[in-house]
């Protein structure tokens, strides 16, 4: 009885490509039960049929959405310019071997995106994922801070120039009667980098203002207007919860720890309970998205430590609501998850926080519970490769939110620079890559414990996590 998840998951892994049994007879009737219950999945499944067919129409009863982030434009990028020492503003007379900077940007460095790449990936979506329902991303217009010769916070307005350049170029790229923007803030997004105050930073008029063409009704919307967050219905009965986590970053030193009532984190993390209390009563679903995630890739907590066990507390107490939560910031792609060790009452926690590193899961499976899976996307600048996702969703009844899989895209810079145009391509489809059949949680849980359970498994994980660099 005990091991009847790890051998359902090891089937899985074996046999990825097969046409997938309705839900319940797959999963079984055995121990793991309470944990499906905990977080039910109604949705379809992936199938092979459905990896050769990626372009699902809506009549098949699934939608599209995007998830970009982190595109950090840099209107000073100059190609053959010195990356380790401008940051690729300007040449080095002095050392010509160091002025390598590609017209696309430059791999691994730590340079911005150029307006070459920007546009690029613009025109690759315009042509193969204008049909999104809509597109989350997950900030970080701005370029860094880092080039003491052009500091931008002697030009403030440069941050918000760039935020400007990204809005108009989601609006011409996107059918924007057809789909949906919504974004959220990074934390070089700020007019000074990692400092967003707790309530009415300036930025985020100013934000109100360039982002007014996408509707959202942020100028109506206290939560936004104060503390830059908010939730937007992008289907009847599907919300989405974009949260500022510059109000939970360690980093900012401008807010305090959600231990201190006064904390500008604690009421977001109120605001964002009292939401999905409603939607829960509403019989609502929830995407939450935002920047910066509760663990780097390596698992070190990035939120303040009361910040953090409310972050997971909130998650963990609403897993039958939030499907899945999308973060940035760190430019690599990894999954981290909340699970309980109560397995009699999953819904009643507590909740623990784990991230699947660079190293296999050493979690029991069968004595805990996955009751949410956050996804980390890759980002546009080439600290990596740059990539892009394409989830699939059931976009109608009871099913509504429920995650098929994705598709993510990416491009090989490298190859880009030297054959003098950007070429994004499929890097993997969680379907063929993992064996998912759909990213529910209790689905994910199988992924894992394949991986905990035999290392071999889990090295294409490893692989993707810097989007196929080295
Ligand atoms: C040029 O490169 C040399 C060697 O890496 C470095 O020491 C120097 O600071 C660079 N010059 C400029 C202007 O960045
Ligand atoms: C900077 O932006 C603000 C708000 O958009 C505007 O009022 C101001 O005139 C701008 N300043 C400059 C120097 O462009
Ligand atoms: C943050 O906002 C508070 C209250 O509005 C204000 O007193 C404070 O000066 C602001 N701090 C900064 C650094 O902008
Ligand atoms: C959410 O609000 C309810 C009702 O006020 C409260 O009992 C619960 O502890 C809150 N949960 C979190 C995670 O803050
Ligand atoms: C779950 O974890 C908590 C906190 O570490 C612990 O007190 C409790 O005994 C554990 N419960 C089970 C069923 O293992
Ligand atoms: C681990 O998985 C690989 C590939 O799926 C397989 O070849 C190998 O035999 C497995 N090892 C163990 C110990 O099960």
């Amino acid at each position: 009885m005990r091991a009847s998840c790890t051998v359902l998951a090891a089937l899985a892994i074996m046999a990825p490509i097969v046409n997938a049994a309705p839900a319940v007879s797959f999963w079984g009737k055995d121990r793991c039960q309470k944990c499906i219950d905990a977080t039910p999945y109604t949705g379809s499944l992936m199938t092979a049929h459905d990896l050769k067919k990626p372009q699902n129409s809506a009549s098949s009863g699934t939608g599209k959405f995007l998830h970009i982030t982190d595109i950090h434009i840099d209107e000073l990028y100059l190609v053959g310019s010195d990356p380790a020492n401008t940051q690729c503003h300007r040449v080095n007379s002095t050392a010509p071997n160091n002025n390598v900077a590609g017209k696309y940007g430059t791999l691994g460095s730590i340079c911005d995106t150029p307006q070459t790449l920007m546009d690029a990936t613009f025109t690759w979506m315009q042509n193969n994922a204008r049909d999104v329902d809509f597109i989350i991303y997950t900030g970080d217009s701005a370029r860094h801070d880092r080039d003491k010769q052009v500091p931008r916070q002697n030009t403030p307005n440069a941050t918000l120039a760039e935020h400007k350049m990204v809005a108009d170029k989601i609006a011409s790229t996107f059918d924007m009667t057809k789909t949906t923007y919504i974004p959220t803030w990074g934390n070089n997004d700020q007019l000074v980098y990692n400092k967003m105050n707790g309530t009415y930073d300036p930025v985020i008029a100013s934000l109100t203002t360039i982002l007014a063409p996408f509707n959202l009704g942020l100028d109506s919307s206290p939560s936004w207007k104060k503390g830059g967050y908010f939730s937007y219905e992008v289907k009847p009965g599907l919300v989405v919860l974009s949260l500022n986590s510059m109000l939970l970053f360690s980093s900012n030193t401008l807010t305090k720890d959600c231990s201190d009532p006064t904390s500008a984190g604690l009421e977001m993390l109120s605001w964002a309970n009292d939401t999905l209390t409603s939607l829960q009563a509403a019989g609502k679903k929830a995407y939450v998205m935002q920047h910066v995630p509760p663990t780097s890739a390596a698992g070190a907590a990035l939120y303040y430590p009361g910040c953090q066990t409310q972050y997971v507390n909130l998650i963990g107490s609403h897993a039958k609501t939030i499907i899945s939560s999308f973060f940035g910031h760190t430019n690599n792609d990894y999954v981290s998850f909340i699970y309980t060790n109560n397995t009699e009452a999953p819904a009643n926690g507590p909740f623990f926080l784990s991230t699947i590193t660079n190293t296999p899961p050493t979690l029991d499976f069968t004595k805990n519970c996955v009751l949410h899976v956050m996804s980390q996307g890759p980002s546009i600048i080439p600290s990596n490769n740059p990539a892009v996702r394409v989830y699939s969703y059931s976009n109608q009844g009871a099913s509504l939110g429920a995650l098929l899989g994705y598709v993510q895209y990416w491009s090989d810079l490298v190859k880009d620079n030297t054959n003098d145009a950007v070429d994004y391509a499929v890097e993997y489809h969680t379907y063929s890559a993992y064996g998912l059949f759909n990213l529910a949680p209790f689905s994910w849980a199988k992924v894992f414990a394949g991986w905990a359970k035999n290392a071999t498994n889990f090295q294409a994980y490893v692989r993707y996590q810097n989007v196929l660099g080295n």
